[in-house]
């Protein structure tokens, strides 16, 4: 019986020289490996009765995300690369393995005390994430829980999250 990360796929070098990068696209296009990677995502996530809504980064994180929402029967809610969603957004700016970005949210996305499961495919640097728990905090959720398909132990996201519940199905040292 293969493992999820049996189906993750290593370039080196992409985007930039010294990066190994994590594809994803191995494990998607593989039916088997779509359905590992998303019934053991979906376990990380915990019992459907203690969240109310998850939460996908762009863009990677809608793929795994929604699935999980769809499947629990939670709304699924976008947090985007600056300039891409329509109403009313707060920002937040943070630094990338590779570069900077800015990410938005819908002001109106998030209730106050809604608990939050945030879903991404990778963890690095924790910026991206960091940045979506500060949007969320902002409109006055709680950020239940982190869950990822990838951790990159080695770069020690997790420094980004003390307090909070970081979980991942496949660690890279
Ligand atoms: C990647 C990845 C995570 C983030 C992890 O997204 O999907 O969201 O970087 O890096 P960090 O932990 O160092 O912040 P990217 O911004 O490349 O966008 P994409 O999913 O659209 O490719
Ligand atoms: N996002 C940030 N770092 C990455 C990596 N090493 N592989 C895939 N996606 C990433």
């Amino acid at each position: 019986m293969k493992k999820v990360e049996d189906y993750v796929r290593t370039i080196p070098d992409f985007p930039k020289k010294g990066i190994m990068f994590r594809d994803i696209t191995s494990v998607l296009q593989d039916a088997d490996g779509l359905h590992l990677a998303i019934d053991e995502m979906q376990k990380l996530c915990g019992d459907p009765d203690e969240y109310d809504v998850v939460v996908g980064l762009e863009s990677r994180g809608f793929l795994f995300g929604m699935p999980i929402a769809y499947n629990q029967h939670k709304p699924f809610v976008l947090v985007r690369k600056k300039g891409k969603l329509p109403c009313e957004t707060i920002e937040q700016t943070y630094d990338l393995e590779y570069g900077q970005a800015t990410i938005e949210i819908h002001k109106d996305a998030i209730k106050p005390g809604q608990r939050v499961v945030i879903v991404d495919d990778l963890i690095a640097t924790g910026g991206t994430v960091a940045a979506a728990i500060k949007l969320i905090e902002r409109l006055g959720g709680k950020v239940d829980r982190c869950v990822f398909l990838m951790e990159l132990a080695g770069l020690n996201g997790r420094k980004n999250l003390e307090g909070y519940d970081v979980e991942s199905v496949i660690r890279y040292a």
